[in-house]
């Protein structure tokens, strides 16, 4: 088929052509957006999950749907070269670049004076923001104090007193939030837990790996009961099939039944590897409907794209010592492995392997998964290294 008009979209954070099997998450969202606009408090929500189940599109989508109703929003894609204080400024200029009106009334000012405020922190010197408006004769809550627990706080406090008016809510989206420092992650905890007790017109969202929920609560044990945590996994067989077929229907491209069936089970339902697949039998086939031949013959080209992009940047990542780990842990399939049990294989003893385990970690290849075990952050990243050895 015509490459130039493929509707797939394998990729990091690529809104895929139809976001299917995410109804629940959507109006668990929708619902608390819903409770914001009506002057209610909304349970903040967190997300976790392996590589490429679909955490970044879901957040996007989310943020799409209250950005157009007129939202404040943020979105946050953690780093851990950076401080979220300097991540939130970035967005947070656009934010006021919108906000910023002559008309704008005193609710407006103070808000737009915290956001600056908050701001300046993380600018250097020269980065003076001026938006030839007179904020002189507001008096404000400063968030500029370098506490960013506190800072956040009056932050959202003061963004959300200035949605009062107009029934709106502000969002903040943070990505990849395992990467967080812990005094980010507790301003956030804090930000979100005040905002819960007091009822501000503001819901924080957050996605990351299945660690997450783990991490978050051992900076504030009261996160386990803040967030309403969901997790992120593999798409059923019923939206596998949706996921291939709608985005070719649209092309007027059909797959037949089985062909659709075979291509599901290849891809084990991992929303990444369905757009990788669609992507590959796309290629390969000539003509409506697609066939289970097509599939067939498209699978070695699936796999390679998988193996040489998702697969071997991460395997490329570790050294050669910390490959044999990995090996180790590929006999346990997707896992969890047990770290004794990989000691065993290895023949030596596990406190050997603790610095070869936490440079992994660090890496972003396993993660523990509880104690004692760990775990692949890939799907099928067991699968890959068995190709690699065989
Ligand atoms: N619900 C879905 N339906 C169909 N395709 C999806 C869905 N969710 C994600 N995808 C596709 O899967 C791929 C991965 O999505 P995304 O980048 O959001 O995953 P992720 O969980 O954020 O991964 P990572 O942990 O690597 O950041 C993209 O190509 C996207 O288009
Ligand atoms: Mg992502």
């Amino acid at each position: 088929m015509d490459r130039r008009k493929d509707p797939y979209s394998p990729g990091a954070g690529r809104p895929p052509f139809a976001l299917v099997g995410r109804a629940i998450d959507i109006d668990e969202f929708e619902a608390a957006a819903w409770r914001i606009e009506n002057g209610m408090d909304a349970r903040p929500l967190v997300f976790y999950g392996l590589r490429g189940v679909g955490k970044t599109v879901l957040l996007r989508d989310f943020q799409k749907r209250v950005a157009s109703k007129g939202w404040v929003t943020a979105f946050v894609e953690a780093n851990p070269e950076k401080s979220l204080r300097a991540m939130l400024s970035d967005e947070l200029k656009l934010a006021i670049a919108e906000m910023a009106k002559p008309s704008a009334g005193e609710v407006m000012l103070k808000a737009l004076k915290t956001m600056m405020s908050f701001i300046q922190l993380g600018m250097d010197s020269s980065g003076q923001l001026s938006l030839g408006m007179d904020f002189s004769k507001i008096d404000y809550s400063n968030a500029a104090t370098g506490d960013l627990s506190g800072d956040l706080t009056v932050l959202v406090r003061d963004l959300s007193a200035s949605c009062e008016k107009t029934g709106k809510g502000v969002a903040l989206f943070i990505d990849e939030a395992q990467d967080l420092s812990e005094s980010d992650l507790r301003a956030i905890n804090m930000a979100a837990h005040r905002a819960s007790q007091e009822a501000y017109r503001f819901i924080a969202v957050i996605a990351g790996l299945p660690t997450l929920p783990r991490i978050l609560a051992d900076i504030n044990s009261y996160a386990e009961r803040l967030y309403r945590y969901r997790s992120l996994a593999e798409l059923d067989a019923e939206s596998s099939r949706d996921a291939l077929t709608e985005p070719s229907l649209a092309r007027g491209v059909r797959w037949e039944d089985d062909a659709a069936s075979l291509a599901v089970a290849e891809t084990g339902g991992f929303s990444y590897f369905i757009q990788e697949y669609g992507s590959a039998v796309w290629g390969q086939a000539t003509a409506s409907p697609i066939t289970v031949g097509d599939v067939k013959d498209a699978r070695a080209e699936a796999i390679k794209r998988l193996d040489e992009g998702f697969f071997r940047s991460r395997w490329d990542r570790a050294s050669e010592a910390q490959k044999v780990y990995l090996q180790a842990m590929a006999s346990d399939g997707d896992g969890p492995s047990s770290t004794l049990e990989i000691a065993n294989r290895l023949g030596v003893k596990p406190t050997s392997l603790s610095p070869r385990r936490a440079g992994l970690i660090s890496k972003g290849l396993i993660y523990s998964a509880s104690s004692g075990t760990v775990a692949f952050t890939v799907p099928q990243m067991a699968q890959f290294i068995k190709r690699q050895t065989t």
